[in-house]
Formats: C-alpha cells, sequence, structure tokens
C-alpha cells in the first residue's frame, strides 16, 4: 500500500468529495453572489441573461466537480467571453478575481484545502484559453 486509506478527502470524483450535488449548487450560489456583488465585474454582467449564464456555468461546473481525467468539450471559453474581452476590456486580472471569489465560495462553504487547490488547478489553464488568440476569433467577430 503505497499510501493510507482513502478518505472522502482524497480520492474518488470531486463532486462526491466536496460533498454532493447540493453542496456544488450552493457554491455557485455564493459564487454568481460574488460576481454581482462586486462594483467592477459588475460592467460585464449587468446586461446578461442570468438564467442562461447560470446554466452554461452550471455545465462548466459540472465538469470541474466530475470524474477526473474527463477532458472539456464545452464550447472554446475565449469565444464566450470574445465580447467582453474586446469590447469592455475584461483582463487576466479580471479573470484572476473570478478564480478568487469562487475559491472564497468553496471555503465559506467548507471545502477541504485540498478539494479547493485541486479545484483551482484544474481552472487555471481556462485563464490561457481566454486570452489567446484564436482562429475562431474573426468568426465571431464578423
Ligand atoms: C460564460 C462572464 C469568469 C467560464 C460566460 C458568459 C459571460 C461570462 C457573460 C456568457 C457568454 C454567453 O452569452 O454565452 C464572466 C465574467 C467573469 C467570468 C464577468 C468574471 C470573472 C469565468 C471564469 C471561468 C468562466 C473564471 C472559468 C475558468 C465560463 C464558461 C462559460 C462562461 C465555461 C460558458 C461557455 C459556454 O458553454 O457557452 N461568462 N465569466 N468564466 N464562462 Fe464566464
Amino acid at each position: 500500500v503505497k499510501s493510507g486509506a482513502p478518505s472522502a478527502a482524497n480520492s474518488g470524483p470531486l463532486l462526491q468529495r466536496v460533498g454532493g450535488l447540493d453542496v456544488v449548487k450552493k457554491v455557485v450560489e455564493l459564487f454568481y453572489r460574488k460576481l454581482y456583488a462586486d462594483p467592477h465585474l459588475i460592467k460585464f454582467l449587468h446586461d446578461q441573461d442570468i438564467v442562461h449564464l447560470r446554466a452554461k456555468q452550471s455545465q462548466f461546473v459540472s465538469w470541474l466537480f466530475g470524474p477526473p481525467g474527463t477532458p472539456y468539450t464545452g464550447k472554446s471559453v475565449r469565444i464566450a467571453h470574445l465580447r467582453i474581452i474586446k469590447q469592455r476590456g475584461f483582463s487576466p486580472e479580471d479573470f484572476d478575481l473570478g478564480m478568487k471569489y469562487f475559491d472564497e465560495a468553496m471555503k465559506e462553504l467548507g471545502a477541504p484545502e485540498v478539494i479547493r487547490g485541486e479545484v483551482m488547478r484544474r481552472m487555471t489553464p481556462f485563464k490561457d484559453a481566454f486570452f489567446t488568440p484564436s482562429a475562431g476569433d474573426t468568426a465571431e467577430e464578423a
């Protein structure tokens, strides 16, 4: 045996480890409250359809907390955010702020450190995807 017996906090799908779908829903809810309460981020959000946004984000968060090793098959996050990047100057710092709120939401809802770290590691690569110009940009802008 290489290490100790698996415990709820260090093995298996993140969803189970974090406490199931209920906890994830609460994380998303709190995350949204934090985003919308931020006087700077609100300029990217005030005119968005929140129902649509939540539906999209829920898919993403389900993936985020899903089984390890599952590839992301959702829409390009660059394309999803291209309008706010190009027209409203959404920046890497704004992305970091969003990640910070997500981490805070998990923390406030009692997610263990190890899980928060793992989720943050899974989110981080999307930062490059957001801000690296891609072939799809022009099609989307046209
Ligand atoms: C979708 C804004 C942070 C991942 C969206 C959309 C908006 C938005 C407006 C909807 C696009 C549409 O109409 O379809 C923001 C703002 C953020 C933020 C203001 C502030 C920090 C993040 C972060 C991530 C993320 C940190 C993940 C790393 C996504 C995903 C979608 C989405 C996966 C849905 C893509 C799709 O399937 O269409 N976001 N976002 N967002 N966002 Fe964000």
